[in-house]
């Protein structure tokens, strides 16, 4: 499919329009950051896997009625996606304790939360998306109280579908980041990715991290924990 002109260059994607007014091309890169850019590297072949990972997630997910901007892979790199309008909010869904949840409320790494968390990051680079409530949300107009209800209803039940999903590929679903668009219509999709980079997964038995915290704290063996998700996908 002929790229037109790049409309955004994001960290790890590049998104272009083709075409069709209706549509995006989104190619994934191998380059990586962390810590809102200031460590960079590249994770080879990252950008194909997470092509694939993320069609396979959006893929489950729509089959379980919860409806994304994926339309279809059309390369190893390439993705054809419905066109929206990508609400400035991550929402950030915690199964376990990890990460800046850790650090802010001083809890052990690992520990399970007993209920699911969802938080809200404004998605501003300037002030390195900063956590934000309900209020901060419609303060900022960032989106409206019915979307907000909506970001965490989709993402309770995403959550659900995929903990089962990973589940049964002796995965834990720690906690991952979710981006959702509005289409010209309207519509409320679940829109971005969903990979290794946006979900911290550990191996169920060993704890194993196989996510992009082994790239945040330089641990090795980045390549190799991408490859091992996407073959447990691949056998689920
Ligand atoms: P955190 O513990 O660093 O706040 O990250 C929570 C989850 O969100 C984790 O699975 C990684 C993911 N995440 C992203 O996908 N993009 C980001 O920019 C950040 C900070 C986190
Ligand atoms: N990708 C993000 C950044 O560079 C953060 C992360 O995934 O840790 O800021």
């Amino acid at each position: 499919m002929q790229r037109q002109k790049m409309l955004y260059e994001g960290k790890a994607k590049r998104v272009y329009e083709i075409a069709r007014d209706d549509a995006y091309l989104v190619e994934f890169k191998d380059d990586a950051t962390a810590f809102n850019g200031e460590k960079r590297g590249q994770i080879a072949n990252k950008g194909a896997l997470n092509n694939q990972m993320s069609a396979h997630f959006f893929r489950l997910l729509e089959q379980q009625g919860i409806r994304t901007h994926y339309l279809e892979t059309l390369s190893d790199r390439e993705m054809l996606v419905k066109r929206v309008r990508i609400i400035p909010i991550e929402v950030v869904v915690r199964n376990i304790v990890a990460g800046t949840l850790a650090k802010r409320l001083g809890l052990a790494e690992g520990v399970d939360l007993g209920r699911t968390v969802v938080e809200f990051y404004y998605k501003d680079d300037a002030l390195g998306d900063p956590l934000i409530n309900r209020s901060h949300a419609l303060a900022l107009k960032l989106a409206t109280r019915e979307q907000l209800d909506e970001l965490e209803a989709r993402a309770l039940a995403i959550n659900e579908s995929l903990t089962a999903h990973l589940h049964a590929c002796q995965l834990l679903l720690v906690d991952f980041k979710l981006e959702f668009g509005v289409t010209a219509d309207g519509e409320l999709l679940l829109a971005d990715e969903i990979s290794p980079d946006t979900c911290r997964l550990w191996d169920e038995t060993t704890r194993e991290k196989l996510d992009k915290d082994r790239f945040r704290r330089d641990l090795g063996g980045v390549e190799q924990a991408y490859e091992e998700v996407w073959r447990r996908l691949q056998q689920a």
